[in-house]
């Protein structure tokens, strides 16, 4: 399978599974990742999923082998199917955290972007390098970039191709966090887990919360935290954490999503 998925306590392990192209995706590629979604949308038990990659790249991005043959319409085609997967991982009701563990350029970064939480192994390096290809980024490169690092750097990235280390994606507000190779996904796993323990309609509201109000303005953004607040104030988990709290023992939320 292009995209390997498996599914382990709560947690959907998926890993894009083509190290002879570097994971470059294709469009195989992308209807494994809407695998992924759908597995989500259908499965109540998964609670976290994690992507990464197979061999040495977490993905150098669309397969330019593919491009070389694709005419406009068909490469165009490509990067809004990867675009709009992209965007239905943003509203996933679970949080998805990126385990960078190589390279990730081009539509590699912009998977990684697209995930709540990116955590990179000390060889993972990003960039949109599209430019030496003549061609620009078109799942989110010029856009969720520039929103994550700001409008200048982002701009540099873009215009020059130039792939940076993990420690500078981390210096520029890319990267959560960076761990050491061999660690990379026992040290996700334990994210995944602190995640899991919290309430699932919780972290279904901050994960909306945060990703709307990104892409919204500050005044529409503040009004949706109010109302999702309202939300999770309504709900058994919040009965059961705040007496919990007052009780002094350690909150027993739902295991499962509804
Ligand atoms: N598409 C298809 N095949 C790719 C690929 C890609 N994006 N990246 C690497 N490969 C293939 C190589 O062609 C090579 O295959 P062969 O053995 O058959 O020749 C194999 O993977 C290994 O790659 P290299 O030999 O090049 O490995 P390297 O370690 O010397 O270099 C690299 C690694 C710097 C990442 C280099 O492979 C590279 O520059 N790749 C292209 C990266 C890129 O430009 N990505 C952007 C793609 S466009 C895009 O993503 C648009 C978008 O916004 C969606």
């Amino acid at each position: 399978m292009t995209v390997e998925i498996r599914l382990e306590d709560g947690i959907l392990w998926a890993k894009i599974n083509r190290p002879e192209s570097l994971n470059a995706i294709n469009e195989e590629v992308v209807a494994g990742l809407k695998k992924v979604v759908n597995t989500v949308k259908e499965d109540k038990s998964v609670r976290v999923v994690v992507v990464t990659g197979e061999g040495k790249a977490f993905s150098a991005g669309a397969d330019i082998k593919m491009f070389s043959k694709s005419t406009t319409f068909q490469a165009r085609q490509v990067v809004e199917d990867l675009g709009k997967v992209l965007e239905e991982f943003e509203d996933l009701a679970v949080p998805v955290i990126a385990a960078v563990n190589g390279i990730a350029l081009g539509g590699g970064c912009e998977l990684a972007m697209a995930c709540d939480i990116i955590i990179a192994s000390e060889n993972a390096r990003f960039g949109q390098p599209e430019i030496n290809l003549g061609i620009i980024p078109g799942a989110g490169g010029t856009q969720r970039l520039a929103r994550l690092i700001g409008w200048k750097k982002a701009m540099e990235l873009c215009l020059t191709g130039r792939i940076i280390s993990a420690q500078e994606a981390y210096e520029l507000g890319l990267v959560n966090k960076i761990v050491p190779h061999d660690k990379l996904l026992e040290e996700v796993k334990k994210i995944a887990e602190a995640i899991k323990l919290k309430s699932p309609y919780a972290v279904m509201l901050v994960k909306q919360s945060v990703n709307r109000g990104f892409k919204a303005s500050l005044n529409n953004g503040l009004r949706y935290e109010r109302e999702a607040f309202s939300l999770s104030f309504s709900s058994s988990d919040a009965k059961e954490g705040i007496s919990a709290f007052t009780e002094k023992r350690e909150p027993k939320f739902r295991r499962r999503r509804e």
